[in-house]
C-alpha cells in the first residue's frame, strides 16, 4: 500500500507539468487563438491542416484543466486567460517563457545524467535560443526598472550603457523617463541588434553590434554602466575582465550595475540552484556568480560594492550596486 501511495504522490506532483505542456503546444501552432471566438475542432484541423486526432486528444485536456471550455453547438472556445496572456499575437502574451522552458530548460535537464557519467555536455546554441531568451529576459523588466531608476536619480546619472542590451527594454523604458539621457545598447547577437534598433527607433537610444569583452571607446564613458543578466555567459577569467573594462568605461563615481541570479543567496535558493544546475550541464555556459565572487571582482577591478537588493526574492534575482 505504502509503495502505491509514493507512486501516487509522484504521479500528483507531476501533474503540474500537464498545464505547461497544454500552453506550450497552444503557444507553439497559435492554439489558443484559433479557438479564441469559439471553434469546432473539426474547422480549426482543416484550417489549420493538424492532425485531427491529435488535436482532439489536446482539447480533451485543455477542457479537463480548465484551457479551454464547451460552447453551444459543439464548440470548443479558449479561456480567456489563455488568448490574452499566452497567445503569440497578444502584446500581453508569456507564451515565449513556454519554449525557452519546454525546448531549451526540460531537453538540458534530461541530458544532465548523461553529463554526469562524463558524456559531453551539450552546447548551448546562442543562435537558435538567443532571441527566446532575450525576450523572457525583458519579463523581468517591470519590477527592476523602479530599482533601476532610483540609482539613476540618486547619482543624477546623464549617460548609461547597457552592455549585452538584448531588445534595449531598459534602455527604452529610461528614455521614456528621461528624454535628455545619453543612451547606448551593445548587443552581440545580430538578429537581436536588428529588431532592438526596430524597437528603439523612436528614441534617442542608440544600439551598437558588438562584443562587449572588447568595447571600449572613451566617447562611450558613463555615468551608469549595466550588466543585467548575463554574466553567466562568461567564465571567471572573462567575468574578472568585464570589470575592469566596465571601470575603465565609468565617468568619476559612476556606477555598474549587475541585476543577475546569484548563487548561494539568502532569498530563492531553490530556483537559482536549478538555474544553477541548468548552466552547469552545458559546456559554453558558467555558473550563477555568488555575492561573494562579485565582490572579489569588484575589489581586484578597484570598484566597491555597495549595495546588493534583491529584486525577485523566489527566484534570487538581485539587483548589485557597485562603485567607482
Ligand atoms: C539574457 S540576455 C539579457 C538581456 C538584457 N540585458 C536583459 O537583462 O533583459 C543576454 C544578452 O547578452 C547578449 N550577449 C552575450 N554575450 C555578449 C557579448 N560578448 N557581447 C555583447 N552582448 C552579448 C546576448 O546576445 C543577449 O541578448
Amino acid at each position: 500500500m505504502k509503495r502505491l501511495l509514493e507512486a501516487r504522490k509522484w504521479m500528483k506532483k507531476n501533474e503540474e507539468f500537464l498545464p505547461t505542456w497544454h500552453a506550450h503546444v497552444g503557444y507553439s501552432l497559435d492554439l489558443f487563438d484559433h479557438f479564441a471566438k469559439g471553434a469546432k475542432v473539426q474547422e480549426v484541423q482543416r484550417k489549420q491542416e493538424l492532425d485531427e486526432a491529435l488535436l482532439k486528444r489536446w482539447v480533451e485536456v485543455g477542457l479537463a484543466i480548465g484551457h479551454l471550455k464547451k460552447k453551444r453547438n459543439g464548440k470548443v472556445k479558449s479561456h480567456k486567460e489563455m488568448t490574452r496572456y499566452i497567445s503569440r499575437h497578444s502584446p500581453y502574451s508569456v507564451g515565449v517563457l513556454l519554449t525557452e522552458m519546454m525546448e531549451l530548460h526540460i531537453p538540458t535537464l534530461l541530458s544532465y545524467k548523461d553529463a554526469m557519467k562524463g558524456k559531453e555536455r551539450v552546447s548551448y546554441l546562442e543562435k537558435d535560443y538567443g532571441p527566446i531568451v532575450a525576450q523572457t529576459s525583458s519579463l523581468l523588466e517591470a519590477l527592476a526598472f523602479p530599482k533601476l531608476m532610483e540609482v539613476i536619480k540618486k547619482n543624477k546619472a546623464s549617460s548609461i550603457l547597457d552592455m549585452g542590451c538584448g531588445y534595449g527594454g531598459y534602455l527604452s523604458r529610461i528614455y521614456e523617463k528621461n528624454p535628455d539621457l545619453k543612451l547606448t545598447g551593445i548587443e552581440l547577437h545580430e538578429e537581436i541588434v536588428k529588431e532592438a534598433k526596430e524597437q528603439t527607433k523612436q528614441t534617442n537610444v542608440e544600439i551598437i553590434q558588438g562584443d562587449i569583452q572588447d568595447f571600449y571607446t572613451k566617447e562611450y564613458k558613463s555615468d551608469i554602466v549595466m550588466m543585467n543578466n548575463l554574466l553567466y555567459y562568461f567564465s571567471m577569467e572573462e567575468r574578472q575582465d568585464l570589470f575592469k573594462n566596465a571601470k575603465e568605461l565609468l565617468n568619476k563615481k559612476g556606477r555598474l550595475l549587475i541585476m543577475a541570479p546569484l548563487q548561494n543567496s539568502k532569498h530563492g535558493q531553490a530556483f537559482s540552484a536549478a538555474f544553477n544546475s541548468f548552466m552547469s550541464a552545458h559546456e559554453n555556459l558558467y555558473p550563477l556568480p555568488s555575492e561573494k565572487e562579485i565582490k572579489s571582482y569588484a575589489k581586484k577591478s578597484g570598484l566597491k560594492v555597495k549595495k546588493v537588493s534583491p529584486i525577485i526574492k523566489e527566484g534570487g534575482w538581485y539587483l548589485i550596486e557597485v562603485a567607482k
